[in-house]
């Protein structure tokens, strides 16, 4: 049987259903347009000589922050004065307090970057700021104890720690926001691993963060980590490896779309296929052997898929590399391009919202045919029962008892196309969002944000949830400095 390739293309649909207007900034400017801010020497040089021997200073003209420190995102990036790579905990305390330093006469943000994949529209607010890298933080070190692990703020996904399906994102910008992935069914969130952290303060101080130091700031940088502080050390569980994985994949046309995605509770994707049609894939991944994973995969198979292929006896690592999201993948890792995305919580399919967004994308794939061939509709349905074992208040991630998110993630390279592609993220937004019956408010994915939600949306739509972020965020960052990434709204001020 032939088999389509693994992710194919979406084109884009303009629509002027949506009344979201593009934010009001221009999404042309790159890195190098920010020499008009230049920091000045003294500033460097006092800085410079706190910082220990491994760190390094770069400027926006250095031709590593054109390659290295590229976004994933440029449609709406934060811009850098200078970019700290920093290699100790110290380095981040002296580049913090140097830089409120400076700031009392130059408002001068700064920002931390872990895998710069980060793509909500509201860290364009961060202008000409001073970035603090941790490419240089890239440690792992196994407890003796065996069942704990010491990380550095640095690591990417694919470089150890399987997270999520992407190779590239942060591990520790994942974690923040919670964190979803394959592994959750087993194991619980990411965010759920880790035992503790050191985190520098807004005002420079370097506090320990756990169960049993700082418990309030403990329970909200699981969820709402990127609000609160800069994480330079991170204490994980770790687990005996599950060695053998198997995955099966189907495509559909989009004629069986209401059977396909009827009573579907993995993981999904809406692609186009080489005639420019929308396909539906459905992707099973499990950690056992295919025998079993077979048995889910029957009703789906008597639909009669276009194409499907099987793997068996597989690492994890490699069924990622499988599902086309490795280093080499311009979706996963490509850095530069202009790109939307948001998240959106339900609890069951809706197969009525499910045909409305994919004769959205057929009509896209019309409009413009070939365009934006690095994008999708994917609906993520990973395993819960190790997310639901964690008491739904023991942290600040908001909604563990919703199974399935959707996310569209859309892909181009012509910024002409924005106000279009950006409309059309958000009719398919409306669309999602009214999927769960009338009334039913939007729930999001804080690292799925587009930027224009309420905070409710990503921090969760009880009462008690807000009230404790925002007295949290009044006692630990009373000047908002760590606000550019989601930020709790009604906390500063
Ligand atoms: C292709 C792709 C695949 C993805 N796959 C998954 C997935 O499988 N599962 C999942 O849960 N999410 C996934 N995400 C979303 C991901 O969680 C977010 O994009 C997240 O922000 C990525 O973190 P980063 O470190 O790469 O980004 P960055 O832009 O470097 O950081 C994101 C935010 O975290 C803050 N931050 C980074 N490091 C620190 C630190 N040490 N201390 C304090 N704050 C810090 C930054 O200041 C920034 O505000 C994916 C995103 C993309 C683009
Ligand atoms: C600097 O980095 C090198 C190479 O990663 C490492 O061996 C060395 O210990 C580091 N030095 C300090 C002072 O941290
Ligand atoms: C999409 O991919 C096709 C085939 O690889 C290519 O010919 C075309 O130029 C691409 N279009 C865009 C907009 O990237
Ligand atoms: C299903 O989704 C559609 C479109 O989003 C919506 O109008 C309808 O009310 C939803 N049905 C249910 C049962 O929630």
């Amino acid at each position: 049987m032939k088999f389509l390739p693994l992710l194919p293309s979406l084109a884009l649909l303009a629509s002027a259903l949506s009344p979201y207007k593009a934010p009001n900034w221009d999404p042309h400017v790159h890195l190098s347009t920010c020499l008009s801010t230049p920091l000045p020497p003294f500033f460097l040089s006092r800085l410079a000589a706190l910082l220990s021997p491994n760190a390094t200073l770069l400027l926006p003209s250095s031709p590593v922050m054109q390659t290295t420190h590229l976004r994933w995102q440029a449609y709406a990036k934060p811009t850098y004065s200078l970019l700290v790579e920093v290699a100790t905990e110290q380095d981040v305390v002296a580049t913090l307090t140097r830089k409120v330093r400076f700031a009392n006469t130059h408002s001068l943000p700064f920002l931390a970057v872990d895998g710069a994949h980060g793509q909500t529209t509201t860290l364009a607010a961060m202008r000409h700021g001073i970035a603090i890298s941790f490419v240089r933080m890239k440690t792992a070190e196994v407890l003796p104890c065996g069942d704990l692990a010491r990380l550095g703020p640095g690591l990417t996904n694919g470089e150890l720690v399987p997270t999520g399906r992407c190779m590239c994102p942060g591990v520790t910008g994942i974690a923040l926001g919670g964190g979803h992935g394959d592994l959750q069914g087993l194991w619980g969130r990411p965010g759920d691993q880790l035992v503790e952290a050191r985190v520098v303060l807004a005002d420079g101080t370097a506090v320990g963060v756990s169960e049993g130091e700082n418990a309030e700031l403990w329970w909200a940088i699981r969820g709402a980590g990127h609000n609160f502080g800069i994480v330079t050390a991170m204490t994980w569980r770790v687990y005996e490896r599950v060695e053998r994985w198997s995955k099966v994949l189907l495509v559909f046309s989009g004629e069986e779309l209401e059977q396909a995605a009827g009573g579907l509770t993995v993981y999904y994707i809406v692609g186009t296929g080489p005639g420019g049609e929308v396909v539906v894939q459905v992707d099973f991944v499990f950690g056992g052997e295919l025998a079993e994973l077979e048995e889910f995969a029957a009703p789906f198979r008597v639909l009669g898929p276009v194409a499907e292929q099987s793997w068996e006896g597989k690492t994890y690592m490699e069924i990622n590399r499988l599902g086309g999201s490795d280093e080499t993948s311009e979706l996963a890792c490509g850095k530069g391009y202009y790109r939307h995305m948001f998240g959106s919580y339900y609890k069951r399919h809706n197969v009525t919202a499910m045909r409305r967004v994919h004769s959205i994308l057929t009509d896209m794939t019309r409009k413009y045919p070939g365009a934006g061939n690095l994008s999708f509709f994917f609906v993520e349905g990973y395993a819960q029962q190790g997310v639901i074992k964690v008491p739904a208040d023991s942290t600040a991630v908001p909604y563990r008892a919703y199974p399935l998110l959707s996310v569209p993630i859309f892909t181009y390279t012509d910024p002409s196309w924005s106000d279009d592609i950006i409309a059309t993220t958000m009719e398919i937004k409306r669309v999602m969002t009214e999927s769960g019956g009338p009334g039913e408010p939007p729930r999001g994915y804080v690292n799925y944000g587009f930027g224009n939600e309420e905070s409710e949306e990503l921090y969760g739509h009880e009462k008690w949830r807000l009230e404790k972020l925002r007295r949290l965020k009044r006692k630990y960052d009373p000047e908002g400095k760590f606000s550019f990434y989601a930020p709790i709204d009604g906390s500063v001020g």
